[in-house]
């Protein structure tokens, strides 16, 4: 079949970079990729969604899989399914899941699934007197999709008022932050879940652990992610289990009795608090750079697993993983994440190592092709150095072997990543 992947990410070429191992996909088409994802297949420069919907017709494309989460929200789903045509991922209401903290909540409260004590408000007399009833550190949220930035740890109850007051304001997020969720502030370790969902049933993968602060010993600022690893140790059978019960199956029952039967990924942003799973937030697509790790780790054709959740019919599917691990590092701009940093070339040394060459690739993010054919690096986080190994300690060396080899300057990377697993 012929694919077509929408997004620019390191995560879109790590789903494109699987289908191109799978004897079921001929042709990927990526709207808009980025400059190595046309060495997977063609990008293209549509991105209205009836042009996108055009040329899917026209070009026999059986299936198309959504990365980010703007164009969910906007609903591109919406406009593939009234065209008949086949699309893996939520519905602009479903996709509120992500949209709309505030949707979220209240979502998760109606189903009883564990989340932080909360309260939703665009009043902030109201926030203030919720925010006197908690103890410190509280966190503020703003309701609207903000890029990842609108959440603010607060350490003290003036610094959430202060919080609370510019996004109510609509200083800090404009109108995304003008109604914003207060919540208790939950004590733990962070997982990264994935289920794959058909509206009905579900395929959950392997659990990833993020590493979103920007520096070692996760100091400095918050960053999209600077690397994540899979499996993770820190999870056992028994949060798996309270996983699907508590928290997968009571969604997917929820959204289907309210009428937005949930189709696509269900990112579950976990904090596991003295061993219960906590749900922190949902996303509707999935983490970047989780992704990177995730997709190497299917064992499975990638077009079956996509293809069979996005037509209803994953309880026909038997989807397997390999019996292994991998870790991806991040090598981002040298001024990734405070601004944008001028191109820079980006040289990968001739890999003369078996072990890396076999166990070991690039998953290729902000990048652009020169005129001149070379790769540069143009975007925050540029690329990330995937390693796959029998054991974390294994596929982290071969990450990092990788990482050696390659060169662009100002290039910055955790020297870290899966840490907390070894
Ligand atoms: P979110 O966008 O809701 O995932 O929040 C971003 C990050 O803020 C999460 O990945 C957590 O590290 C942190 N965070 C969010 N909510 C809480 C909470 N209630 N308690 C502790 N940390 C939180
Ligand atoms: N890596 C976390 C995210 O994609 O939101």
């Amino acid at each position: 079949m012929n694919v077509l992947i929408i997004g620019a990410g390191g995560r879109e070429y790590s789903i494109g970079l699987a289908l191109t191992k799978d004897e079921n996909v001929e042709k990927i088409y990526f709207a808009p990729g980025n400059g190595a994802t046309d060495t997977l297949g063609e990008n293209l420069k549509i991105s209205d969604f009836s042009a996108l919907a055009d040329f899917v017709e026209a070009n026999g494309i059986e299936l198309t899989i959504v990365g980010p989460e703007a164009p969910l929200v906007s609903g591109i789903v919406d406009v593939f399914k009234e065209r008949g045509l086949t699309i893996f991922g939520p519905t602009a209401q479903a996709a509120q899941l992500e949209g709309s903290k505030i949707f979220m909540k209240n979502f998760l409260a109606r189903h009883n699934v564990p989340t932080a004590k909360y309260i939703e408000t665009d009043s902030l007399q109201d926030a203030y007197d919720f925010i006197m009833t908690l103890d410190t550190p509280i966190v503020v949220k703003a309701d609207g999709l903000c890029a990842g930035k609108g959440v603010i740890i607060a350490q003290s109850h003036d610094e959430a008022k202060k919080a609370a007051g510019e996004m109510l304001s609509g200083n800090a997020f404009g109108a995304a932050g003008t109604s914003i969720v207060v919540e208790e502030f939950l004590d733990g370790y962070e997982l990264s879940v994935f289920a794959i969902c058909d509206g009905k049933d579900y395929v959950v993968l392997p659990a990833a652990q993020d590493h979103k602060r920007l520096l070692n010993n996760d100091e400095g600022p918050n960053t999209g992610g600077m690397g994540a690893y899979a499996p993770t140790p820190l999870v056992n059978d028994e949060i798996y289990r309270k996983l699907n019960e508590r928290v997968i199956e009571p969604t997917l029952k929820g959204m289907e009795a309210e009428g937005m039967p949930f189709t696509g990924v269900l990112f579950i942003g976990v904090m596991v608090v003295k061993g219960e799973p906590i749900i922190l937030e949902y996303n509707v697509r999935f983490g970047d750079p989780e992704c990177e790790e995730l997709m190497p780790l299917l064992k499975s054709p990638a077009s079956e697993l996509f293809y069979k959740a996005a037509t209803g019919d994953l309880k026909n599917a038997k989807i397997e993983f390999h019996d292994k691990y991998a870790v991806g590092v991040v090598m981002a701009s040298k001024d990734y994440p405070y601004k944008s940093t001028p191109p820079a070339e980006i040289i990968v040394d001739d890999i003369y190592h078996e072990e890396v060459k076999e166990n070991a690739h690039i998953s290729y993010a902000g990048v652009t092709r020169g005129e001149d054919g070379k790769l540069y690096a143009t975007g925050g986080r540029v690329l990330v150095c995937v390693g796959v190994g029998d054991s974390i300690k294994e596929a982290q060396r071969r990450a990092y072997m990788l990482v050696g080899q390659v060169h662009f300057a100002g290039k910055q990377c955790r020297t870290d990543i899966a840490y907390q697993a070894l």
